[in-house]
This record gives C-alpha cells, structure tokens and sequence, in this order.
C-alpha cells in the first residue's frame, strides 16, 4: 500500500482528519497538497511534519475554497502546473455557517440550504472540477468523506445533555456525498476515473466522558475512534492495491453502526 510520488490534494487538510491524512500520505511516499480555506502555509503543520522526521519537500499548501468554482480551478491549474500532473483529490473540508448545530426544530431554511450548499454543494463541486481534469488527464481517483450519519440514523440519546446534537443538515450533506460518489462512477464511466467514500464513525476529540461513555457501548471494541485510525482505510483507497475498487462506501466505526 504505498503511495510512491502520487500527487493528492486534501481540502480541508489542516483539520483534525486532514492534518492526520497529509501526515499518512507522507509516510506512505506521497506528495501531499494542503488545500484549506485562507491559508498559505501553515507553520505549526510544517514543524510537526519535521519533528517526525517525515519527507517536508513532498508537503506543499494551496490557498483553496471548495464553495467558490475560481478557486476550485486555480487548484487544479495551479497544483498541475507545479507539480506536473494531480493523482488524487481527498474531499475532506468541513465547511459551516455561524448557525450549524441547532437542533431541528430551530434550523431555519435559509441555514439548511446554506450548509448544504456550502458542504455537499463544495463537495460536488470538487468532485465535478477535478473529474472533468482527471477526464482529461486520462486517470484520476477521489476520495469523499461521509460519516455514519450518512448511512443510519442519529441515536439521539446518545446526545441526551450533551449540549450538542447530530445537525439535520449533516445526514442530508453526508447520504448525498455517498450517493453522489454511484453517481460520477457511472458517469465517467471509461474515464479510468475511481470516486470511494470513508464513513467515519465519532472521533474523540475532547467530548465529555458521559458524552463518550454513552456513545462507546454501541460500539464492538474501542468506541470513539483515534483521528489516526482512518488513515488505513485512507491509504488503501488512494493505493494501487485498491485499483478496482470504485464506487464504495468504506464504514469505519468499529461496529457503530449495525
Ligand atoms: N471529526 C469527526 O468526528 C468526523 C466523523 C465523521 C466524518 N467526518 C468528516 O471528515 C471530514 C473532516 O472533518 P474534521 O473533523 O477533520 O473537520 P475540521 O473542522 O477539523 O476541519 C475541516 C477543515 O476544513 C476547512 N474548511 C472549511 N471550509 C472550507 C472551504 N470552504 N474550503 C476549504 N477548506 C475549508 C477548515 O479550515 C478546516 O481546516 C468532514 O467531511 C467531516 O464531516 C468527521
């Protein structure tokens, strides 16, 4: 499963997951793109990328909006002019307006349309830029992240006084991310084009203990799962060792969801 030279693009890539990926990519032989929104490079991720002795010429940062069609072509253009060709696209941003996270009830419908528009919409757009290039270029691979929220619905009492709930927003932007992958396989069919999905499962990232305890015994072993232990699934999809796998939504929830 190594990644030898391949050129991904991560947006979103200074996030919990994204900083995670690009790390992963490296380690496995990758050239990784950060691709996140006002960033031109990022000083903190460059140092860690030192301090674990990982190959800092293959990390390169572009200034990139997954919601603006511009930016998403000067991406394209200009990442395939710097460093010759583009192997990959992770779509991994996380976009949300100031009014993301209200419970259903108080979701207005200028706020649905936004975060979807912003999210599935940014995702589409990505997806649709970088296939017609892939098109072009006469191979390419995407890897779009759903969650489980995407595939079951919430268990809501597991959000039970947790001051937070699973937004309405979110099973709508992450169903359509996975359906949206059948779709551009079937469309860019001969285009030697591969469109996966990962559906993650909660990853800890300093929720309460009651939040934790309640959300691990649906799980099979571990319950919340590390930022770190998706990068498997990840490398796999970008790998060669994947080559014909398409059109597939990869679960990794350590049970969760069943
Ligand atoms: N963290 C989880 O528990 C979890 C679980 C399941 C799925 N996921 C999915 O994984 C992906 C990454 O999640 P995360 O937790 O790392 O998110 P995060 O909020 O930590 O990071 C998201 C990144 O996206 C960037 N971003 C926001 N808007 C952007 C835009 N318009 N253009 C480009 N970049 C933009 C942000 O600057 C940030 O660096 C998302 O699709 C999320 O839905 C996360």
């Amino acid at each position: 499963m190594e990644l030898k030279n391949k050129i991904i693009v991560v947006t979103g890539g200074l996030g919990l997951l994204g900083r995670s990926f690009v790390k992963a990519i490296l380690k496995a032989g990758g050239v990784a793109v950060v691709a996140d929104i006002y960033i031109t490079v990022s000083e903190e991720l460059v140092s860690e990328v030192r301090k674990e002795q990982l190959p800092i010429e293959n990390l390169h940062f572009h200034e990139l909006d997954i919601t603006s069609k511009d930016s998403v072509l000067s991406s394209i253009n200009d990442i395939s002019m710097k460093l010759g060709r583009i192997d990959a696209l992770v779509n991994n941003a996380y976009p949300r307006n100031a009014h993301y996270g209200r419970k259903l009830e108080e979701v207005e419908y200028a706020d649905f349309a936004d975060n979807v528009s912003k999210h599935l919409g940014g995702y589409f757009l990505c997806m649709q830029q970088y296939a017609l290039f892939f098109e072009k270029q006469g191979y390419g691979n995407i890897i779009s992240m759903s969650s489980i929220y995407g595939v079951v619905a919430p268990r809501f009492e597991v959000y039970e006084n947790a001051g937070f709930t699973m937004p309405v927003e979110y099973a709508a932007i992450k169903a359509g991310v996975i359906h949206l992958t059948k779709y551009f396989v079937k469309y860019f069919k001969g285009s030697h084009i591969r469109f996966n999905c990962i559906s993650p499962g909660g990853i800890e990232n300093h929720q309460q203990a009651d939040f934790i305890a309640k959300y691990n015994s649906y799980a099979a072993n571990k319950g919340m799962l590390d930022k770190n232990d998706l990068n498997g699934a990840l490398i796999f999809l970008l790998s060669d060792a994947s080559q014909f796998i398409n059109g597939q939504n990869i679960v990794v929830d350590d049970g969760w969801s069943l």
